[in-house]
């Protein structure tokens, strides 16, 4: 058994679960919002009927991307301004770079957002 076997075995992905984070009216059109889900700080954002989420920490240095310019489908990390794509987390114009994106649901107004391990 080589070391790329241990990563196959089964209960090692943590568990995904959701987690209430605020309600829609709660998420500006084009602003960010920083919340909890469980323990970990998630940046939602409301675009139009779409709300995303993401993980709040820039790639770079830490970032609080939940407080960062959104352009379009991007947010912008307040710290060195790298570019982040909502939907995919994808760093735009640095490829080897994302960020952690979550699945959102909204059930009777409120946005929920499926994390794992927190
Ligand atoms: S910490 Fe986000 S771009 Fe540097």
């Amino acid at each position: 058994m080589d070391w790329k076997d241990f990563d196959d075995l089964p209960g090692d992905e943590p568990e995904a679960q959701a987690y209430r984070v605020c309600r829609v009216e709660q998420l500006q059109e084009g602003r960010g919002r920083v919340v909890f889900a469980g323990t970990l700080k998630v940046a939602v954002f409301r675009i139009g009927d779409q709300i995303y989420a993401i993980k709040n920490a820039c790639p770079h240095a830490g970032g609080s991307l939940g407080v960062g310019r959104v352009e379009a489908m991007t947010v912008a990390c307040p710290r060195h301004d790298w570019q982040f794509h909502l939907g995919t987390g994808a760093c735009v114009g640095r490829k080897m770079y994302s960020v952690e994106t979550f699945p959102v649901e909204v059930r009777d107004g409120e946005v929920w957002v499926e994390v794992k391990g927190s």
